[in-house]
């Protein structure tokens, strides 16, 4: 465990937003965690959980302490007759658990290669891209809970996955199937994972729905990819339209996609012929919350030293120096402009856009 006091938190987070935290500590094993509940008395004082920092808005310096979580390793635990159960640390860097998996010859996470980010924060928001969602792989997490100092084990039903949604992004009970020591609780602000394993399947199929995989599949004359091509797919599709963080410092999809009922989105479509809409299995509509930004003249837009991205609207950007922490973007400019965007799409569409950061 290593403890730094007055720390910028600039190059920790992936919009670059110029903040500090008053304490940082770096953990680097389930023990250390535990150690830092003790040391600083994380039962009772606020923390915060830092990964890559890539789904973060920091709008002040952050006065709680910071637990920068930076677990190593990966390897496969387990093989049943279905998968292979691949463990990772929750601070390796998830498109390296991607990329070592694919190496490995053990397929499955290739439609999530490149979602910026660490393995412990892939459950936090159940990242999904390209048709795959965490909640696909997912098998179980290890992780502390600071209020009792033990280390218990989650399946994906004490999970609780929605939606880049968790029962890690909620303080306060959520509805969460079946029986378990946690039955009913949210872990934010109490538990840190440590561990992650994946289930990958050996009857591996393609997921190649996706619009802009069709796409592929259609240019290059390959109708049924294996796993490395996809991965170069997604890569490419991705590096196209998404801004890199380490050039244009951002968060990714700064709004999660609404979901609208039929007849809500009946009424929409009425007025708004264009609108991108896709049915989900339980019956209600989603809609792709980048057009409705869009449609509302945001792309390429600039306020103060935030920016909507030219290429994807749902994608706010730095527009600041980086080099300089005076010049850099502010939280407080981030969170100014999403506001615009959020009244902009209330007031045309009567739809309101959820952050999905977590902002601090
Ligand atoms: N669109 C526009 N204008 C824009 C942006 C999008 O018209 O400026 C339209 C697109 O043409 C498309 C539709 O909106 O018809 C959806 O866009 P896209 O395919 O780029 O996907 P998305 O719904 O905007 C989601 C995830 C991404 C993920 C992609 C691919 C969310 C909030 N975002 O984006 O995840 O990579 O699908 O699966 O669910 C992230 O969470 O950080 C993230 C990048």
């Amino acid at each position: 465990m290593l403890v730094e006091k007055n720390v910028s938190l600039q190059s920790a987070n992936s919009f670059g937003i110029a903040a500090r935290a008053k304490r940082l500590v770096r953990v680097r094993s389930q023990d250390d965690v535990r150690e830092a509940a003790t040391r600083f008395d994380l039962a009772r004082k606020p923390f915060f959980v830092l990964g890559g920092g890539s789904n973060t808005v920091l709008t002040s310096d952050v006065k709680s302490v910071v637990l920068k979580v930076e677990i190593p390793g990966m390897a496969l635990v387990r093989e049943t007759p279905s998968s292979w159960i691949v463990q990772a640390g929750a601070g390796v860097v998830w498109h390296e658990l991607v990329a070592w998996t694919l190496e490995q010859g053990w397929p499955g996470l290739e439609n999530l290669a490149m979602i910026p980010g660490t393995v412990g924060a892939a459950p936090v928001q159940n990242i999904g891209a390209y048709g795959v969602e965490l909640q696909d792989r997912f098998h179980s997490l290890t992780a502390v809970d600071c209020l009792t100092g033990d280390v218990f084990e989650l399946d994906a039903a004490h999970c609780a996955f929605g939606y880049r949604d968790s029962v890690f992004k909620h303080a306060a009970p959520v509805a969460a199937e079946g029986a378990g020591w946690q039955r009913g609780m949210g872990l934010a602000g109490r538990a840190v994972i440590t561990q992650v394993c994946l289930a990958l399947p050996k009857a591996w199929r393609p997921v190649i729905d996706y619009l802009d995989l069709q796409k592929k599949c259609e240019e290059t004359g390959v109708a049924q990819p294996d796993a490395q091509r996809i991965f170069d797919w997604i890569c490419a599709i991705r590096s196209a339209k998404l801004p890199d963080p380490a050039v244009l410092g951002n968060a990714g999809s700064f709004f999660k996609n609404p979901t609208v009922t039929p007849e809500q989105c009946r009424d929409i479509i009425a007025r708004e012929p264009k609108i991108v809409h896709y049915p989900m299995p339980d019956g209600s509509i989603k809609l792709a919350a980048g057009w409705l930004i869009d449609a509302c003249g945001w792309r390429g837009k600039t306020v103060g030293r935030a920016g909507v991205y030219e290429k994807q609207a749902l994608v706010l950007v730095n527009r600041g120096d980086r080099s300089d922490p005076q010049a850099s973007v502010t939280g407080g400019e981030v969170m100014t402009l999403a506001k615009a965007i959020q009244t902009s799409v209330y007031e045309r569409f009567g739809i309101r856009l959820q952050p999905e950061p977590v902002v601090i």
